[in-house]
């Protein structure tokens, strides 16, 4: 299902300046962006990111990791994070496995929440909450999200393409352990991250040039970390095999949208059983 969203349906919506979850909802091949947005997205893709491909392949790990979960028992999602449903979303996965699967999304971007509230409108297992995940004990507070979720049995808390939005003085580190430390033991934790990490000088030079894109037009820069960097995020936790890799070599399944080289993702992956 496709809903065209328009800057006149809420006020509050800033539809200059570009946003990475309308961005991103291009890439995709959705319709819930604005010329901004468009436009940011393609000046970012003609100075060298790859962003189609590194979307669209960041979005099937996403799924591999929500089937894998469901196959270990979780039945019940935390997405932080979760953009503007686009298809394959986090409930539709859940549920095809499980149909009484639950899911919180949280996002802080208005064209991200009020499309998730309409989506997800006649799915009581299902809920947005306007939120940012940054503060960990008011998002796992949030009535909405008590009232669905379970926090004293097991829930897969994903923060799929998110953490390089908080640049390090924000403690990602004590944001990660935040969530982990509330969740209860046997839920996942599940992260994918943009990276730079070996790097040609030349691609690096072309990825500098994109990141720039975001740095100038986008009120959230881009933190490129490394696979160090992202095991670190996850500390306290046990990484199911095979641990930090290419986000296209997690679990691979063959569906074939992802790039040929792995590392063309730009993205490491992973999830973590929470002890
Ligand atoms: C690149 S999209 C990723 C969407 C989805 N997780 C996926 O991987 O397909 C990043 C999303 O994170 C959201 N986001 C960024 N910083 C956030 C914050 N501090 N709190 C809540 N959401 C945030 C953005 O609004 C955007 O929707």
């Amino acid at each position: 299902m496709k809903i065209m969203f328009t800057p006149s349906d809420d006020p509050l919506v800033d539809a200059d300046t570009p946003n990475p979850a309308r961005i991103y909802d291009y890439l995709l091949g959705g319709a819930n962006n604005f010329a901004a947005d468009r436009d940011a997205a393609e000046q970012a893709m003609r100075v060298g990111q790859v962003g189609r491909t590194v979307a669209r392949s960041n979005r099937a790990f996403l799924r591999r990791a929500v089937r894998f979960m469901c196959e270990q028992g979780v039945d019940q999602f935390l997405d932080l994070g979760s953009g503007i449903p686009t298809v394959g979303n986090v409930h539709e996965i859940a549920q095809q496995a499980n149909p009484h699967a639950r899911v919180a999304y949280v996002d802080n971007e208005t064209v991200a929440v009020t499309y998730a509230r309409r989506l997800l409108a006649d799915d009581p297992r299902s809920v947005m909450v306007e939120a940012d995940l940054r503060h960990p004990e008011q998002v796992l507070a949030d009535p909405a999200l008590t009232g669905l979720l379970d926090l004293s049995r097991p829930v897969g808390i994903l923060l799929v393409s998110v953490l390089h939005f908080v640049p390090d003085a924000e403690d990602p580190a004590g944001i990660v352990a935040g969530y982990r430390e509330a969740a209860a033991g046997g839920g996942y934790l599940v992260v994918s991250h943009y990276t730079d990490e070996g790097y040609s000088e030349e691609k690096r030079a072309r990825a500098e040039a994109g990141k720039d894109v975001y740095q100038r037009r986008t009120r959230t820069p881009v933190v490129a970390r490394g696979r160090a960097e992202l095991a670190a995020l996850l500390a306290g936790t046990e990484l199911v095999p095979p641990g930090v890799v290419w986000a296209p070599d997690w679990h691979p399944d063959g569906t074939g949208t992802d790039p040929e080289v792995s590392s063309e993702s730009e993205m490491y992956a992973a999830v973590a059983r929470i002890p």
